[in-house]
């Protein structure tokens, strides 16, 4: 049974105060919340203080972006090895914004995979199409291109070390969601996809979604079958919003288990 994951993509907002305020505020009713799983990911120079504050809750951290390089004359880059060693579980690959406004290609997100597989964290592979392509009805395409430069690297079955968010570009930060049945049916695609390949790792997979993901949709969107949780931007820096977002996946698995 696939365990409903949550987890909150802070971006390059808010500062170490406001950073440990909001956890502050979320971390006494996550606890309160056993059945699914819960993540951060806050800006890199926040990763140590937000682990520190963490330490005794089930809520894990993650980062949003690292390397393609081991190590190195590589200004500015941060490594496999040094998120692993500041405690993150997870690390987010291929954002949409850091292919849009980065210039990251399929080949650096999947080195990026290689990468954080390699330091033992749990990478979280963003796959989703822009409008036009959505428009012009090549949402399918563009994901299988996404997914497949990824297994081509490292394997189907190294997806079962990761999760997929399936984030559609313009539904990120506009307001805009995917109904509960677009998610549903680019989430069954990507789990056929896996599926064709092998089928256990496919079972298992999590395909999270992502893009404007609020209180108030998240209980549909978690109901849907292929839909195993959110990755959360905007939501994730507003308290009541975060908790709500995570209570409705605790009733999702519930839900499941019964
Ligand atoms: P929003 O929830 O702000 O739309 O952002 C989604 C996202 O990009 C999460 O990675």
């Amino acid at each position: 049974m696939r365990v409903k994951l949550v987890a909150g993509n802070w971006k390059m907002n808010g500062s170490l105060a406001s950073s440990q305020a909001l956890l502050k505020a979320i971390l006494p009713p996550l606890a309160a919340l056993d059945r699914a799983h819960y993540a951060v990911c806050p800006p890199f120079p926040y990763l140590a203080a937000v682990g520190q504050a963490l330490r005794g809750s089930k809520v894990q951290l993650g980062a949003q972006d690292l390397s393609q390089f081991d190590d190195g004359a590589y200004t500015g880059a941060v490594s496999g090895a040094m998120l692993a060693e500041c405690g993150c579980r997870h690390v987010i690959v291929g954002h949409s914004e850091r292919r849009t406004v980065f210039g990251e290609t399929d080949e650096i997100v999947a080195a990026k995979y290689a990468q954080a597989l390699k330091h033992g964290l749990s990478p979280i592979l963003c796959v989703g199409e822009v409008l036009g392509e959505r428009e012009s009805g090549v949402t399918e395409t563009v994901v299988a291109r996404q997914l497949d430069a990824v297994t081509a690297r490292c394997g189907t079955q190294a997806l079962s070390r990761g999760v997929v968010a399936y984030e559609p570009v313009w539904a990120i930060g506009t307001g805009k969601t995917a109904s509960p049945e677009q998610a549903q049916a680019v989430h069954a695609f990507i789990r056929g996809r896996v599926g064709a390949a092998d089928r256990r790792t496919a079972e298992a997979l999590l395909i999270l979604y992502g893009g404007s993901v609020k209180a108030g949709n998240a209980a549909q969107l978690f109901a849907m079958p292929d839909v195993d949780g959110g990755l959360i931007g905007g939501a994730s820096l507003v308290a009541d919003e975060f908790v709500a977002i995570c209570r409705a996946a605790q009733s999702a698995q519930e839900t499941v288990r019964t």
